[in-house]
């Protein structure tokens, strides 16, 4: 498939890296020229390219970038055609991404970047640590492969994105329509937990809605101290560590 990919930073690298792997053709931007992309990006075959070109006449567009940046993408999606799948992966922090009043009154964050975009979207790839995504992907197949929620309100959109969730190294589980995934939201028992199918359909009905922001600063705070830069992941196995005692 043609996809572009807007932002490379630590989840858009190691989709790049998966999906050319996976054989499509991906075309990566940040909000830089794109010999300002770090070459081992385009390791296994990815091409650098302007945050215009990588929106240009692409089946799917992933944008990877932080919360608080969404609206500044939004006029470049306004000549992408409806039917295109584009998929996001962003979180919100209020310490990144400044207030945000309509997520601050309890607006599910996928339901807020289809606004500010105003077309469709998926959500997918926001559940899993950095380091997980990149190191832990594993065949089709795999008796303890992780699963990675998806969330989606057209079912070509939910169809194509479990596709490359797969691709990436994941099983993907459909959480439902985008109202419903504010159960992959920070602080969610399946969020950043690293589960397979079936201990996600164990425990995704289990989530809190009202408890999610408390639990989620909690991590971030436990996060801060640790790696002193709001810039740094933990590691995996921290992240997932502290995760599960939080959220589960
Ligand atoms: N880190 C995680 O473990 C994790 C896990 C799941 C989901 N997420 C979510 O995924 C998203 C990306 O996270 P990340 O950790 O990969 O972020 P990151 O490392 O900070 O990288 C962000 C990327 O977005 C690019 N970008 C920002 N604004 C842009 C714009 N207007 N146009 C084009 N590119 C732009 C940046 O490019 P420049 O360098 O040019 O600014 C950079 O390549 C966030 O919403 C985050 O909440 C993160």
């Amino acid at each position: 498939m043609k996809i572009g990919i807007v932002g490379v930073g630590h989840i858009g690298k190691t989709l790049a890296l998966q999906l050319a792997k996976a054989g499509h053709d991906v075309s990566v931007a940040n909000s830089k020229a794109p010999e300002n992309i770090n070459p081992a990006v385009l390791a296994t075959g990815a091409r650098a390219v302007t945050v215009q070109q990588a929106v240009q006449d692409k089946e799917v567009i992933i944008l990877s970038i932080p919360l608080n940046r969404i609206p500044e993408v939004a006029p470049l999606l306004t000549g992408v055609p409806q039917e295109t799948t584009v998929i996001d992966t962003a979180n919100y922090y209020p310490a990144r991404d400044s207030r945000i009043d309509e997520i601050e009154a309890g607006q599910v964050e996928s339901l807020w970047v289809k606004q500010q975009l105003g077309r469709p979207i998926a959500k997918a790839w926001n559940a899993i640590g950095s380091d997980s995504l990149a190191t832990k992907g594993k065949p089709a197949g795999s008796s303890d492969r992780i699963a990675i929620p998806i969330a989606a309100d057209r079912d070509s959109d939910r169809t194509l994105t479990m596709k490359l969730v797969e691709d990436t190294g994941f099983d993907a589980f459909d959480t439902g329509s985008l109202a419903d995934s504010w159960r992959q939201q920070p602080g969610a028992p399946i969020y950043c937990t690293d589960l397979t199918v079936s201990e996600i359909q164990a425990l995704v009905d289990t989530a809190e809605k009202e408890r999610l922001p408390a639990r989620r600063d909690l991590a971030v705070a436990a996060i801060m101290e640790r790696m002193s830069s709001a810039t740094k992941n933990p590691d995996a196995a921290y992240g997932v560590r502290l995760s599960r005692a939080l959220y589960m």
